[in-house]
């Protein structure tokens, strides 16, 4: 009996596409204003909705409204929608820019392509709410888009880099998405991440809750929160990776720290609402995390490391043996049709074990390995 044990190793390593971005950008509006690229026109009913938060994550926001008259809200200020005080320039593709200006009193200051559509000093006056100081007057670290943003395409910080989407794309089925995490178990923290389709329909989202027992919610499909079927890896700093695959009905897969914790084939079965179909179904092409998602501090998309053939035997078929001394020596030839011509860096190490009975017929080839 001839047995043979053909170890591959690729030197493909994971290919990890990007680097990690922060979920919540940094900024400081004092400094450097944001600039918001828009192309909704008037009268569509579109939105911005971008909130600004201190470093302890408590905020503040705008609301630019593409009413047919357009309005502004200030969030945690204003009463309701109030009309530019002029018209904005009549080009359909704007670009916002928004500052604070502290150097006397507290100014908000919006440019609508160079053009200055707002100059507001907050005060007791021009605030319907008394507490206004207190969420106005912080330091702005960091900004967020709220989900229901249905009007920025992009931002940048004014005159710096190139601009970013506020929805970033992704192909989940392809390269699923990675997300950091440092929420300590019951801090009550929670990841949510919306999906997308190209035109910008809901196909989805993962809600994940940092209760003292770790809970998970598919948007459009659970009844309500549940456990993990096993417990979490125990690190603090976690990475959660969300994956998408299509080839036989609708799966939806999550590990934390490389180790499976969810893998949920989405159907009539495992989800309580009749139209979980309708959302889930849709491409998923840009992702956006709300703006009051509490736990995810990083994403980048994920590309698995190419992996090496699953059983060697599908990779190679014997060619030739001869025998030299005690040894017998194996020509293996690579299936074309199994690797193409690319070069695939394969490192072969093959170790056989034998037992040969005397008088045993071995010219026998033992076949494709
Ligand atoms: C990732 O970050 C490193 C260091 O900051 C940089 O050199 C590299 O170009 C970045 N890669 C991508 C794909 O952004
Ligand atoms: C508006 O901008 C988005 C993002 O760049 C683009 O996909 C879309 O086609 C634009 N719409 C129009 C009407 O130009
Ligand atoms: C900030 O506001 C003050 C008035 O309070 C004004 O004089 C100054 O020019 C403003 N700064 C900028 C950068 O617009
Ligand atoms: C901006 O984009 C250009 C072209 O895509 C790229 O070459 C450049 O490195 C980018 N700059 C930054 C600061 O990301
Ligand atoms: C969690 O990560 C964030 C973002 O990197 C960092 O600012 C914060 O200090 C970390 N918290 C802990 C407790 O490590």
């Amino acid at each position: 009996m001839i047995l043979l044990t053909i170890v591959l190793l690729t030197g493909v390593t994971a290919d990890i596409q990007g680097n990690w971005t922060a979920v919540k950008p940094a900024v400081d509006l004092e400094t450097t204003p944001l600039e918001i690229k828009t192309n909704s026109t008037l009268g569509s009913g579109d939105y911005v909705a971008v909130y600004f938060y201190n470093s302890q994550g408590e905020d503040a926001g705008l609301y630019i409204s593409f009413t047919s008259t357009p309005q502004y809200y200030l969030y945690r200020c204003s009463s309701s929608y109030t009309n530019f005080p002029s018209n904005l320039p009549a080009a359909v593709d704007k670009v916002w820019r928004i500052s604070l200006n502290k150097t006397s009193g507290i100014r908000l200051q919006i440019h609508c392509n160079d053009v200055e559509v707002l100059n507001f000093l907050l005060s007791d006056d021009t605030c319907r709410f008394s507490d206004w100081r207190e969420y106005w007057s912080r330091d702005v670290e960091k900004i967020a888009f709220s989900t229901g943003d249905t009007a920025s395409d992009y931002y940048r910080l004014y005159l710096q880099g190139n601009w970013t989407a506020v929805k970033p794309a992704v192909d989940l089925e392809t390269t699923p998405l990675e997300i950091k995490t440092n929420s300590t178990l019951g801090s009550e923290d929670y990841v949510a991440v919306y999906f997308y389709n190209s035109q910008g329909e809901e196909a989805g989202a993962v809600y994940i809750y940092f209760t003292s027992t770790p809970q998970y919610y598919l948007y459009w499909c659970s009844s309500s929160n549940t456990n993990f079927p096993s417990n979490l890896p125990a690190a603090v700093d976690k990475v959660w990776r969300i994956s998408l695959t299509r080839t036989s009905g609708i799966r939806l897969q999550i590990h934390c720290n490389d180790v499976e914790v969810v893998n949920t084939l989405l159907s009539d079965d495992t989800c309580s609402t009749s139209y979980w179909r309708k959302f889930w179904s849709r491409d998923v092409e840009k992702i956006a995390f709300t703006a009051d998602d509490t736990a995810s501090d990083y994403y980048r998309r994920f590309k698995p490391a190419s992996t090496a053939p699953a059983a060697p035997k599908s990779g190679f078929v014997h060619q030739s043996r001869y025998q030299l001394g005690d040894q017998y020596k194996y020509t293996l030839r690579k299936r074309e049709d199994v690797f193409n011509n690319e070069d695939i860096n394969l490192e072969i190490s093959m170790s056989i074990h034998y037992t040969l009975r005397i008088g045993q017929d071995v010219s026998n080839p033992p076949g494709d390995l």
